[in-house]
């Protein structure tokens, strides 16, 4: 039996991508083994939205190289792999195959002509019509939590970014398929779902399968609905696209329980000028009517964003402006990024004119802004009681276990292996940097 090692780098697609690669290699007579040691095969499903995401992959292809036993054929998938194509082999020597992000459904074959021996090859085509998304139970990142893509691709463009080349086009699934999926999750004993897409609330399912009602002006509200209707007992959604959050889908989280109450909606930044240049399609005053609305809601719905620092143009007004926006919005937390040219996308035209250092001080003072409201939002759930999803032993103490709330917070709290994949009534006791911590109740 040939061995194959698979690590991933990236983004949530990536990870739900590799359930379906290794799922794809199980199937057929692959060992899939937990490091490179042994390997015959190593693959890495790299990620590329920032440059040091590809710094990271040429780093780790050269610790492999130096640590195996026998040098392993080295595999490159996903968004490098789409990007770059057949230029890595001359890049890195060590890579011995490229599939890209649509050609994952042929990865056994690509193993099978790898370890046959021969030349270097690049496989960039489309999906099959037949490509299967199901996940075997022994491949899934955890046996509690369940991803489900429900829309590949990005049609947005913004201008800074590298996805829409990466993932080409917007596809959603069709109703049925991810309704097919959800159910088959919830009979293994699955307890949450995240519906995943670069921008979910862009679903349109363009084909005439899947369930009635999927064609009107709010296709993903509906779907919500409809999985909620599953009756499967959390589903959570990542990532909405501001231009597309449409207020129905605060309605759906409102009439069904199982639909979690957390929304995350990267702002990118808090200046018009700035949202311009980037094309993201939304002004900062409609950006803060719909936080206004998902706040107002009585489920209590966290908030999250991603915001860019640096972005080519930024004045030091502008960066205020993101300050202020930060300060009004009250975010349960964030991912605050510092502006890396990508090459390709039309930012890269406009020169990184921001320096380091600028994009670093303020990366730092808009952090400590985020940092407090974060405190605050954590604070506000003390002596509280969560219903948490016990997910895992804590890796830092095995008397542990670690889990999420609804509202998507970590908890931490004592807790035996007995307890793992029990949703936990937890009363919180205290707030730490990033996380609460609790006592089961
Ligand atoms: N589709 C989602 C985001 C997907 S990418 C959306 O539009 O909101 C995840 C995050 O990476 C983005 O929200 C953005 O903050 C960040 N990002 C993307 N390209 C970047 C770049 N070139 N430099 C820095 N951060 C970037
Ligand atoms: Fe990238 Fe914009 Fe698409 Fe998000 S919406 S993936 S930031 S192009
Ligand atoms: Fe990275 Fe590709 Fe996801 S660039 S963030 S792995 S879509």
């Amino acid at each position: 039996m040939k061995k194959v090692y698979l690590e991933t780098f990236g983004c949530q697609m990536n990870v739900s991508d590799s359930e379906r690669i290794a799922t794809q290699l199980e199937i057929d007579g692959f060992q899939i083994i937990p490091n490179e040691n042994s390997a015959d095969v190593v693959l890495l499903n790299t990620c590329s939205i920032r440059e040091k995401a590809e710094h990271k992959l040429y780093t780790r292809i050269g610790q492999i190289c130096n640590t195996a036993d026998k040098k392993p054929f080295i595999g490159v998938l996903g968004c490098v792999a789409q990007l770059e194509g057949e230029t890595l082999f001359k890049g890195n020597p060590a890579i011995d195959f490229v599939v890209g992000t649509k050609a994952v459904g042929r990865i056994s074959e690509a193993v099978e002509r790898v370890l046959d021996g021969g030349k270097k090859f690049a496989d960039l085509r489309d999906r099959d019509a037949d490509y299967n998304w199901t996940v075997s139970t022994s491949q899934r990142h955890s046996p509690f939590v369940g991803f489900v893509p429900i829309i590949e691709g990005c049609n947005k463009f913004c201008t800074y970014c590298i996805v829409p080349f990466s993932r080409g086009r917007e596809k959603s699934l069709t109703a049925a398929e991810i309704i097919r999926q959800v159910q088959v999750l919830k009979i293994q004993g699955i307890r949450e779902v995240h519906l995943i897409g670069q921008n979910v609330n862009s679903y349109r399912p363009m084909s005439e399968e899947g369930l009635e009602g999927f064609y009107g002006a709010t296709p993903f509200s509906r779907l919500l609905r409809a999985v909620a209707a599953t009756g499967i007992e959390r589903i959570k959604f990542n990532t909405s696209f501001p231009r597309d959050f449409h207020t129905d889908i605060i309605k759906a989280i409102e009439e069904n329980e199982n639909l979690c109450n957390w929304v995350h909606l990267p702002v990118q930044s808090g200046s018009n000028d700035v949202l311009k240049i980037m094309r993201r399609g939304h002004s900062i005053e409609s950006y803060m009517e719909k936080v206004d609305k998902i706040k107002s809601s009585d489920r209590k719905i966290s908030l999250t964003t991603d915001i860019i620092v640096g972005f080519p143009t930024e004045t030091e007004e502008n960066f205020a402006e993101t300050l202020e926006m930060a300060q009004y919005c009250h975010f349960d937390s964030a991912f605050v990024f510092k502006y890396s040219p990508r090459f390709g996308t039309p930012a890269f035209e406009m020169h990184d004119t921001i320096s380091k250092q600028i994009k670093t001080e303020r990366f730092l003072v808009l952090e400590k802004v985020l940092r407090k409201s974060q405190q605050i939002a954590l604070q506000d759930q003390l002596n509280k009681t969560f219903k948490v999803l016990a997910e895992r032993i804590s890796s830092k103490n095995n008397r542990e276990m670690t889990g999420h709330t609804t509202c998507h917070k970590i908890v931490n709290f004592k807790g035996a292996d007995v307890l793992l994949g029990d949703i936990v009534n937890v009363k919180i006791t205290e707030c730490k940097k990033n996380s609460l911590y609790g006592e089961v109740c």
